[in-house]
């Protein structure tokens, strides 16, 4: 699979802070894959979709995106990428948020999307790297075969996935 990243943080973006959401996203996702693109762009609307399309173009099958999934003023990652999207797969979102909400109550506050542009998914993440680990746990075992039917090979879906 080939992985993209893409950090939604004004602090980081500005180099106040460093990033440590999308670094954990990087090592973690390399034991699956590859990740072939990693961004970090401010919490502007734009620069989000423009950046989850460059990696659209360029092929990348599954794009995370970390930060901006709250309700801050300036949150604005599900716009952004709801403006890309060609398909919704609220499924991937339901389960993230389901699973962290055994894990704090606070999930309820991460409006996260996922979605299909072309041939490839994009599902945002909350920013901490708390929520990245968590949400990652759960969305893992699944994306083999998300990928494999967004290529068009449905026949294995009968098998037993965990
Ligand atoms: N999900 C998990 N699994 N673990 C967490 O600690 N934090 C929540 C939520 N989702 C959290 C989580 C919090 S505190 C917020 S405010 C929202 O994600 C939105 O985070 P974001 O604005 O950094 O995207």
């Amino acid at each position: 699979m080939r992985f993209g990243v893409i950090t939604v943080s004004d602090r980081c973006a500005g180099k106040v802070t460093e990033d440590r959401s999308g670094v954990l996203l990087c090592d973690s996702l390399k034991e699956h894959g590859t990740v072939d693109g990693y961004l970090i762009v401010p919490d502007e609307k734009e620069e989000i979709s423009q950046a989850l399309i460059k990696m659209c173009d360029e092929g990348i099958d599954v794009i995370f995106t970390t930060g901006g999934t709250g309700f801050a003023p300036r949150d604005v990652t599900p716009e952004a990428t709801k403006a890309v999207i060609e398909r919704e797969a609220p499924g991937i979102s339901e389960a993230i948020r389901y699973e962290s909400f055994r894990i704090t109550p606070k999930a309820m506050l991460s409006r996260a999307v996922s979605g299909i542009r072309g041939k490839t998914l994009i599902i945002n993440l909350p920013g901490s790297p708390k929520a990245v680990s968590e949400s990652l746990e759960t969305v893992l075992p699944v994306l083999p075969h998300a990928v494999e039917t967004l290529s068009g090979n449905t026949l294995s879906c009968g098998g037993n996935y965990k």
